[in-house]
């Protein structure tokens, strides 16, 4: 019986894993430049690093973790997002003398979501966090260094940013109460989802895809109304940091993002070409984040972007081209073949070799590799040190001798 992969999984080979290749290389181009330092964290934590900090009444706590007991009994879970862990080694290993930590990550994240095009189970994320970073100003950086890189891809042109502010702590506060009042009414007829977060944490409600609740949600009362001073002078200057910066955004009053670490600023980098997966990349502010890791008062920013949507998106040709094949036209030269191909390896060629088949089936496989030269090596040419090339691009066909094999190769190449 076969073995099949479970489902939400995939496997990258190929094309599909050179476009990774391509969007992790400008990914890290561009955090680089922006003065942003790796970082790679454990990809399960103590499932209290995801619980503390996304919240309980999350979809992603409530229904989506791949969370299990290991042989000492301790309940662990593999990373849904990266955030929390940066923020648990900040406050674990004393991170803060680093400050403002600005680091970069890529890798595997895990969800239990209905699979569909741009959402898997196992999806990849390539983010980045300031943490300690100074208010308005690296909260800027941050929707700039998304705004470069989604740029550099090439699908700012497909994408809108929508950002909204949902203050501190004080005005979600005041907000509760108004948003309950108001839904008061309505609680019989909301989802059994969300008459459950009512109770526990009614901001989630905006989370509820449900058509119903969505009804409902569209008469309630605006966060934005309920923002204090403090609260509305970061969002504004935000606003115009990005006017200054000649970002151009909308202001999405419903946005407040599905996890509950977040304060002030939210934004998400949307497409219309995914459906219902429009979010390329998203992030915000979140400043309790690393006192709920039993941290230090320390603010950060970050955002994330799902790297499976990225090469969906991408017309990046991921085709990796070989400089050359050697081919031998006996098998009994095939080791003369082998050793000519790693003395054009060390000149810094890329290589492919296959050694089966005749010669006809060998010159198939270098154009189905995307070799640029095949040599065929012969007697006559190991006797004379003449080689015969093929510029399987061109079709051109020329005569070089060993010695200058290299330097003709690199001057076509
Ligand atoms: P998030 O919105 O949950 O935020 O995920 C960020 C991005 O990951 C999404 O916009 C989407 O592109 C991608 N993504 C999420 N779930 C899936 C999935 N099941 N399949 C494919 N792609 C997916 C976070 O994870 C936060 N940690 C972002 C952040 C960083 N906030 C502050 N710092």
């Amino acid at each position: 019986m076969k073995l099949n992969r479970p489902r939400g999984t995939h496997v990258l080979y190929d094309k599909d894993a050179l476009a990774f290749e391509a969007i992790s290389s400008t990914f890290r181009r561009v955090a680089k430049n922006f003065g942003f330092t790796p970082i790679m964290t454990p990809i399960f934590e103590f499932s209290q690093v995801f619980t503390r900090s996304l919240g309980e009444s999350s979809d992603i706590v409530s229904k989506e973790m791949y969370t299990f007991n290991d042989r000492s009994h301790e309940s662990l879970t593999l990373r849904p997002e990266g955030t929390a862990g940066i923020a648990r080694a900040y406050a674990q290993d004393g991170l803060s003398q680093h400050s403002p930590f600005k680091v970069y990550y890529e890798g595997p994240m895990f969800r239990y979501e209905r699979p569909q095009k741009g959402r898997q189970r196992q999806f990849h994320q390539l983010g980045v966090e300031n943490i300690g970073g100074a208010l308005v100003y690296s909260d800027l950086e941050m929707m700039d260094l998304g705004y470069h890189f989604l740029s550099e891809m090439g699908l700012m042109k497909d994408c809108e940013i929508l950002i909204n502010s949902i203050g501190d702590e004080d005005s979600r506060n005041t907000y509760k109460d108004k948003f309950i009042d108001y839904l008061s009414p309505y609680v019989s007829e909301l989802s059994e989802d969300s008459q459950r977060r009512l109770k526990t944490n009614p901001l989630r409600i905006f989370d509820s895809k449900d058509a119903g609740d969505q009804k409902i949600l569209a008469e309630a009362p605006l966060l934005k109304d309920s923002l204090n001073a403090e609260s509305l002078r970061i969002r504004d200057q935000i606003f115009e940091g990005l006017h200054r910066l000649n970002i151009d955004f909308k202001v999405s009053d419903g946005l407040v993002r599905g996890l509950d670490y977040y304060t002030h600023i939210v934004f998400e980098f949307v497409t219309t070409k995914l459906g219902a997966q429009g979010a390329v990349l998203a992030g915000g502010r979140y400043d309790h984040l690393i006192e709920q890791m039993g941290g230090p008062q320390t603010s950060g920013v970050g955002f994330a972007a799902g790297m499976e949507r990225l090469a969906l998106l991408s017309e990046l040709d991921g085709k990796l081209s070989k400089d050359i094949m050697i081919i031998p036209i006996h098998s009994d030269l095939e080791m003369e073949a082998f050793i000519l191909s790693e003395q054009l390896r060390k000149e810094g060629f890329s290589v492919f070799t296959h050694f089966s088949g005749n010669l006809s089936k060998r010159m198939k496989k270098a154009n189905s590799q995307s070799v640029r030269f095949t040599l065929a090596l012969g007697p006559d040419e190991i006797k004379s040190g003449n080689y015969k090339v093929k510029d399987l691009a061109s079709g051109e066909q020329f005569e070089v001798s060993a010695k200058d094999l290299a330097s003709r190769l690199k001057a076509s190449l």
